[in-house]
């Protein structure tokens, strides 16, 4: 797949990629071993790329943007060893997660690390509004965790409580890397809000594809496992549109299914959320993300960076990843 909109920005994103390598050094050779086996497993670093476009669109010159990328992926990924604590997952980035190779403490542990150097490095950056960004967004980013968590096997779920989740869980660290990207850059605050706009929307768009991933996607590729959500009695919207669309006979199942875990019957699941149309309504959902993102970028002054932020777009609707 074509990932052409790193070009704009590659040289700078090489530096990203050195200060994360540095940021990592502690003194408790653990944490390194941790922390640098999941770091350079790589990931897709979607949000770093998002503050080096928002703060060169914006016409940024100085050098803070590359730390504010490192911050922003450290708090990923300390969400990241937390998320696959608490979903019990054993596959991250084509790896095992650090829970299923270390156990669930030091995940959680290194996790804390990782959040608490992304605020020490912060701090450096020294900027009170991407601060405050950036801890409201932690701050958000756990209440969905935990209002996800209390909704764990509940069919009643609503497509608007869902949105919720997915709002604060993931679109808001989308949002804040835009928009701390575009404080940086000391844009108007008709820009700020326009690119901060795009991140959510960009961020809503990844996370309901995510969710017909876990459905219709190839662990090979994703570098996760596909089932985790029903197994583990995630209700997402492809299932939300089932339960809604579906026959007695179909609802039963993903009655029994949820109530009891497991993936025995994944497949017969995924053929119902297709059947009811919940994949088409959820890519349809997801395509509206998709415009309102355009939509919030199309007064911004056009550049190299704006054309990456559009093609970023595009391949978050077609990822296979
Ligand atoms: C995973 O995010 C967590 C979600 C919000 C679905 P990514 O898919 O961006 O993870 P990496 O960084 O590329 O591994
Ligand atoms: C991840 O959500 C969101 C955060 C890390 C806060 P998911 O649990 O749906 O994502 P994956 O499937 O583990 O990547
Ligand atoms: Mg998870
Ligand atoms: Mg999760």
């Amino acid at each position: 797949m074509n990932h052409d909109f790193f070009q704009s920005v590659d040289k700078d994103f090489a530096d990203v990629d050195q200060l994360i390598g540095q940021s990592l050094t502690s003194d408790i050779p653990l944490i390194e071993q941790i922390a640098t086996y999941l770091i350079a497993a790589g990931g897709k670093r979607l949000r770093p790329l998002l503050v080096l476009l928002c703060a060169k669109a914006c016409g940024y010159e100085g050098r803070d943007h590359i730390k504010l990328a490192a911050v922003i992926e450290f708090l990923h990924t300390a969400m990241l060893l937390h998320d696959d604590v608490v979903d019990a997952s054993d596959l991250r980035r084509g790896r095992k997660t650090v829970n299923a190779e270390w156990g669930n403490p030091a995940s959680v542990l290194v996790g804390d690390f990782l959040h608490s150097r992304a605020f020490e490095m912060m701090v450096d950056i020294g900027n009170l509004r991407i601060m405050e960004i950036l801890s409201h967004a932690t701050n958000t980013i756990a209440e969905g965790e935990v209002q996800q968590l209390a909704n764990l096997r509940n069919l009643g779920l609503t497509e608007q409580t869902y949105l919720q989740v997915i709002a604060r869980k993931t679109a808001m660290l989308f949002q804040a890397a835009a928009h701390a990207g575009a404080v940086l850059g000391r844009a108007n605050r008709p820009t700020e809000t326009s690119l901060r706009d795009y991140g959510f929307h960009l961020g809503l768009a990844f996370q309901l594809i995510d969710d017909v991933l876990d459905y219709e996607g190839d662990a090979e590729d994703l570098g996760k496992n596909i089932g985790d959500d029903v197994a583990e009695g995630k209700v997402t919207l492809p299932l939300i549109v089932a339960m809604k669309n579906g026959n007695n006979h179909q609802t039963s199942l993903i009655r029994e299914t949820i109530k009891s875990g497991g993936t025995k019957n994944l497949g017969a699941i995924v053929n119902i959320v297709n059947d009811t149309g919940g994949i088409t309504y959820t890519l349809a959902s997801a395509s509206s993300e998709k415009d309102k993102a355009l939509a919030s970028i199309q007064d911004i002054s056009s550049s190299i960076y704006r054309s990456s932020m559009e093609k970023l777009v595009g391949f978050v609707l077609e990822r296979p990843v």
